[in-house]
């Protein structure tokens, strides 16, 4: 006999409730591992909150009235392992670590919220009222996890924490406690530089290359008008000098026509122009 949409919900729901009983696990781990106060306190909450919601598990359960089964969420396994990377990697703490720790928390979240809108909304067309708002609790509170993970990267954390290594290797002072730091006002071009800076100087780059570019462009044509003036009288002068040579032909040709033969002025006419009136009077030497 097929399964129903009951039966998907029901197995989906022990998928979670493994999802859930490995993240109770996990997450004391991952208190410990992290540096910022801001962030150990997420944790502990966030784990307060996972037990709650192993409890509110267990009453969908009794409400659908379905008994516990056996199922074991490989997901959620291969995610916690990740999270555990973070330490064999990041070994001491740091604000980089807890960035990793909240990139891997928050992967878990968006599993569970994935997983949590998906039961709440097969509940709902099963016109299971009850269970649906359990679930949206839960999927509320997986939620607000999330977003006070991201506060606790964007609020300063991440930017101190960014900073202060930047500091360590500029000052090389390794026992510096960290501060969090207001956002410098000018962009550096230090390499260490924030990226918001990098990116908030890029406008002005482009404003000033632009202005050089039209600048360029100005004295380019400039250039090409004041050569265009310098070349004209030379351009003018150069068929007079080609037209020089002719009426010397011109002449030479008379003078061959004169004292020489038709045919040998015409030869010397041809291959050697200029030294064609030498070779004429040449000619008339001989002739
Ligand atoms: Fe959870």
């Amino acid at each position: 006999m097929d399964k129903t949409l009951r039966d998907l919900l029901i197995d989906e729901l022990h998928d979670l409730l493994s999802c859930e009983e490995q993240i109770v696990k996990a997450l004391p781990d991952m208190v410990k591992a992290s540096e910022s106060p801001d962030l150990k306190k997420a944790f502990e909450d966030h784990l307060k909150e996972t037990k709650g919601q192993v409890q509110r598990l267990q009453k969908v359960f009794k409400l659908l009235k379905t008994e516990k089964k056996e199922k074991f969420c490989s997901a959620t396994k291969g995610l916690i392992e990740e999270c555990k990377g973070v330490l064999k990697d990041y070994k001491n703490k740091s604000p980089v670590r807890d960035a990793a720790l909240i990139s891997k928390a928050q992967r878990i979240e968006h599993y569970e919220i994935a997983a949590y809108g998906t039961v709440r909304t097969f509940a709902s067309e099963l016109g299971l009222r009850e269970v649906a708002k359990l679930l949206q609790e839960t999927l509320d509170e997986e939620g607000n996890a999330n977003k006070k993970l991201n506060k606790i990267a964007e609020g300063g954390f991440i930017f101190s924490g960014i900073n202060h290594e930047a500091n360590l290797s500029e000052q090389d002072d390794s026992q510096e406690s960290i501060k969090p730091r207001s956002r410098p006002k000018k962009a550096s071009n230090h390499k260490n530089s924030n990226v918001l800076d990098v990116i908030t100087a890029i406008p002005k780059k482009i404003k000033d290359l632009s202005k050089a570019a039209t600048q360029s462009k100005k004295s380019a044509t400039a250039q090409k008008a004041s050569s265009a003036k310098k070349t004209t009288p030379t351009k003018k002068t150069a068929p007079t000098k080609k037209t020089a040579p002719t009426k010397k032909a011109t002449q030479a040709k008379e003078t061959k026509s004169k004292n020489s033969n038709i045919s040998d002025s015409k030869k010397t006419d041809e291959s050697h122009p200029t030294s064609a009136p030498k070779k004429t009077k040449g000619g008339s030497s001989k002739g």
